[in-house]
């Protein structure tokens, strides 16, 4: 069995070895066509509108075009052949006295040409011939059919004349001057214009048309954008344009509605709970006061106090980031702010601002967030490092500290609430566990995230990232 599979795998690996190539091809070819394709539906969309009406129409007008102007021109110059053919009937006709005179008359009169007959032994040499010229071809294949003689065709002149010298018989020549319109389909540009000025018009109309499908769209996605970073949006925004789109924008409205309902219970909850268990705590503190000094009334109120702060904590974020709006600030002076508390309570921080300083946030709840970050590394670290860049589409602002840091694995868990590594290391002076959840949401809240890495200070970085 096993001497019979080898073969079979062999044969399957020697398929996959060309398989990837041609694959690593494909994605190459795709993603060049990716990247050099418009970004903008509008733009797209008018791509896919206007190459293949541009294909169709020039294919169509250069088939018309080509196969009219042909036949026209073929036509033409047919009749034209046939009236210099009886010219020359006519000249070449001994028994018919003033023959010339009638000629030149035919000519003239029913023809519309001018005729010339000189004395000549020869034909002038040969003008040069143009090197492509549908008239000239056409003109020369026609006159080469009906004549055995030889002639000079001269349709390149710029008087819109074409002349025909052609030797007679006896010594003469003759040469015929005529409109080029009588041998030439010479109108049939105009349909070639009249094809580009109704694409073109056509074209206006759809994209006219097009701009108001696509500007709902548009709206849409300005409105969730908007609604992801916790910004406030135009309350004139409404469900509009075709049915597909109008159903997301509702879909939208209800996500937001629903969403708001659940913030607004949440928020509702944590205070109606944090005031309540207060309220008892006050009690508990109340009851601990009148209570005789011991051992364990130190250790009971020390507990009253953690969860009283825990409470505040948590009351104040409740209260605090959903309702504030966005507002254009400088960050730079919130960071400067920053730095100032932390030197006045001991710890020099060392700032960088790179970038626009204004950005557009909740400034009270991203100071919160910023304030626990800085917080954490005054209370776990000496050194403390900021750098903050504003790039133009995102804002991330670095704080960094030479503290223990956080080990890779607990990194997660430390964004829950209530979760404090400090009981662990025996370190009891400690917070409740809440700042870095509180931290989070309210960069969730601007749209943003937290992340914590390790530092280039040797403890934890605490990253904070939002959308401008
Ligand atoms: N810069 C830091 N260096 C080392 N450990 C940290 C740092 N920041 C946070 N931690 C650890 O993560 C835990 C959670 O931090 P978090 O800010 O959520 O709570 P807290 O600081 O203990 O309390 P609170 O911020 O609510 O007063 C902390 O208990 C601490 O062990
Ligand atoms: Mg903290």
């Amino acid at each position: 069995m096993r001497h019979d599979r080898e073969p079979v795998g062999k044969a399957f690996s020697g398929v996959d070895q060309a398989r990837p190539s041609s694959r690593r091809w494909d994605r190459v070819l795709r993603r060049r066509l990716a990247r050099s394709m418009p970004k903008g539906l509008f733009a797209r969309t008018i791509l896919i509108l206007v190459v293949p009406i541009l294909i169709l129409q020039s294919v169509i007008a250069f088939v018309y075009f080509e196969r009219h102007t042909q036949t026209v021109t073929t036509r033409l110059s047919e009749a034209l052949v046939r009236d210099i053919s009886a010219l020359v009937d006519t000249l070449e006709r001994d028994d018919l006295p003033n023959r010339t005179l009638i000629a030149q008359r035919l000519a003239t009169r029913h023809f519309g040409m001018a005729l010339d007959i000189r004395d000549a032994a020869a034909l002038p040499p040969p003008s040069p011939r143009p090197f492509f010229s549908l008239l000239d071809q056409t003109l020369s294949r026609l006159l080469q059919e009906r004549f055995n003689k030889p002639f000079r065709l001269d349709t390149s002149s710029r008087d819109k004349q074409i002349s025909i010298i052609l030797q007679l018989d006896e010594g003469r020549i003759m040469e015929v001057r005529a409109r080029r319109s009588l041998a030439y389909a010479s109108n049939s540009h105009i349909f070639l214009v009249w094809v580009g000025i109704t694409s073109l018009l056509l074209l206006v109309i759809a994209l006219l048309f097009l701009r108001n499908q696509i500007r709902p769209i548009q709206q849409l996605a300005d409105a969730a954008d908007r609604f992801g970073k916790g910004q406030a949006f135009s309350s004139k925004f409404k469900p509009r344009g075709a049915r597909e789109v109008r159903k997301a924008s509702e879909a939208f409205l209800a996500m937001r509605r629903r969403i708001e309902r659940h913030v607004e219970q949440r928020t509702a909850m944590l205070s109606g709970v944090s005031h309540d268990l207060s309220t008892i705590l006050t009690r508990f503190k109340l009851s601990l006061a009148v209570l005789p000094d011991m051992e364990e009334k130190q250790f009971l109120q020390k507990d009253v106090e953690e969860m009283q702060s825990m409470l505040t904590a948590y009351l104040d974020f409740a209260k605090g980031a959903e309702a504030e709006k966005a507002s254009l600030t400088n960050l730079k002076s919130m960071l400067d702010a920053i730095q100032r508390d932390c030197s006045r309570a001991g710890h020099p921080v060392q700032l960088v601002y790179r970038g626009d300083p204004m950005v557009t946030i909740k400034p009270n709840a991203f100071k919160r967030c910023l304030d626990n970050l800085v917080g954490n590394a005054m209370r776990h670290a000496q050194a403390i490092h900021i750098e903050a860049h504003n790039n133009g589409s995102f804002c991330t602002i670095h704080v960094d500290d030479d503290g223990p840091g956080i080990a890779p694995d607990q990194r997660e868990d430390v964004f829950k609430p209530f979760t404090r590594l400090d009981e662990a290391r025996n370190q009891d002076e400690g917070g409740t566990g809440l700042g870095l959840s509180i931290a989070l949401d309210i960069a969730r809240a601007h749209g943003g995230n937290i992340q914590l890495d390790e530092s280039p200070l040797g403890g934890l970085r605490a990253s904070v990232q939002i959308p401008v």
